[in-house]
């Protein structure tokens, strides 16, 4: 058993797992944080994105024994003061998701792409999520709401 600190969405935590234990099984089986959700647990589906010293990565093939003293972000630290993210505020008002499944993980890269200036055109958005799988095939809104979500988090940053 490994003992490692991680400050959680704003909480220092004290985590006991195995070795082998990846990420997403600590927030999601230890920590109840289950807005990060698991799709193919091989690194492709971009379901289980969360910030890790405020990159986006994917959580099920991170072993969490390695973090220690990381911070980590998840959909649930996104919102301040109960307010929505603006990109949460976002996919909700652009309708950029129907069953989702891929959301958490979809606004998780969207804030690190539009963070990190990556997200200035539609063609740009699309690249910059390309590892983030929707089987609902609903990209156009997606799309929609990362845009418009940019543009709130440039307003609200300026
Ligand atoms: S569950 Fe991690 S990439 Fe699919
Ligand atoms: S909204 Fe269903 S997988 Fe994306």
């Amino acid at each position: 058993m490994e003992t490692i600190e991680l400050n959680i969405n704003g909480r220092k935590r004290t985590v006991h797992c195995l070795a082998n234990a990846t990420l997403v099984e600590v927030l999601r089986e230890q920590f109840q944080l289950t807005g990060t959700h698991v799709g193919c647990d091989t690194s492709q589906c971009g379901a289980c994105t969360v910030h890790v010293n405020g990159d986006a990565v994917k959580a099920c093939t991170l072993l969490a024994a390695r973090l220690n003293d990381a911070t980590i972000t998840t959909i649930e630290g996104l919102a301040q003061n109960e307010a929505s993210h603006p990109m949460q505020k976002a996919f909700n008002e652009c309708h950029g998701l129907q069953c989702g499944f891929c959301t958490p993980g979809m606004i998780m890269s969207a804030v690190d792409l539009v963070s990190k200036g990556g997200a200035d055109s539609p063609a740009a958005i699309r690249e910059g999520l390309s590892g983030n799988i929707c089987r609902c095939t609903g990209y156009q809104n997606i799309v929609a709401a990362v845009v418009q979500g940019a543009a709130e988090m440039q307003e609200q940053s300026s």
